[in-house]
């Protein structure tokens, strides 16, 4: 840890996937039991399955936003938020591919969720975003009469915020991706994309991702328990 250079000069870009969220008991998507071996993601995350049977897609949402209210940020969390709180302003940024509310709930503010976000719901017909985890029920519908879907973004889509996810990668010079297996794009080429603008790269993961070759240090275990040692050791350093 530390052979990173770490200082108040530190521009740190944090990417988390599903890996971070993990210890808290919400579901990846790849792992033995993810959601990707229960559900097929064609018949419930891309805009062909939500024109073919709305329903079956609003279900799967609905149980996914559900289990937001069953489940609390873990210590990778709580760790991540104490460094953005400690690093000086405009350091730290924290892009996401989690659609959970983890990270804001742990008291992370410059967060960008580029898959969207549960908790949020869009009017197919007028557009307009409304932050709720109420059930909704299976077929909601907005005032204006038009159908509501999950504020998510599904495949076939183009994430959100990308602009300023280029941005924020632009000017990093630290680049940290935690519970990811690197193999979405665009979200897995961001590492890539981190290391040719001349950040250096860490990596904490379960395994190793996909993308591994692109890290210059890589820290294999659970995210709860490296994490928090991480941050620490370069909170010292500030
Ligand atoms: P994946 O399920 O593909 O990968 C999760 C990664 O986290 C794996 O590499 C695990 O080894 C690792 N992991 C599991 N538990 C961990 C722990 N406790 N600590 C650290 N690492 C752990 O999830 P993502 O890479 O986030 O997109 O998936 C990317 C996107 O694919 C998601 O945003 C979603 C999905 O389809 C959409 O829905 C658009």
């Amino acid at each position: 840890m530390e052979t990173i250079p770490f200082d108040r000069a530190t521009r740190l870009v944090v990417l988390t996937g599903a890996g971070i969220s993990a210890e808290s008991g919400v579901h990846t998507f790849r792992d033995k039991g993810g959601l990707w071996s229960k559900y097929n993601l064609y018949e419930v995350a891309t805009p062909e399955a939500f024109a073919a049977d709305p329903r079956r897609v609003w279900e799967f949402y609905n149980m996914r936003r559900a289990q937001l209210g069953t489940v609390e940020p873990n210590p990778a969390h709580h760790a991540l938020a104490k460094l953005e709180a400690t690093m000086p302003e405009g350091h730290f940024a924290l892009i996401t591919q989690n659609v959970d509310d983890l990270h804001r709930r742990a008291g992370c503010r410059a967060i960008l969720q580029m898959h969207g976000e549960l908790a949020k719901v869009r009017c197919t017909r007028c557009g307009t975003i409304t932050e709720t985890l109420e059930d909704l029920g299976v077929l909601p519908h907005c005032d204006c009469g038009g159908m509501l879907r999950p504020h998510i973004v599904w495949f076939g889509e183009v994430p959100m915020l990308m602009d300023e996810i280029d941005d924020a990668i632009r000017a990093c010079t630290l680049f940290l991706v935690v519970g990811t297996s690197g193999v979405v794009y665009p979200a897995a080429g961001l590492l890539a994309q981190a290391k040719a603008s001349g950040a250096r790269t860490v990596g904490v993961n379960l395994e190793a991702p996909d993308n591994v070759a692109y890290l210059d240090h890589f820290f294999q275990g659970k995210a709860d328990e490296i994490l928090p040692k991480l941050v620490e050791s370069w909170i010292s350093r500030l």
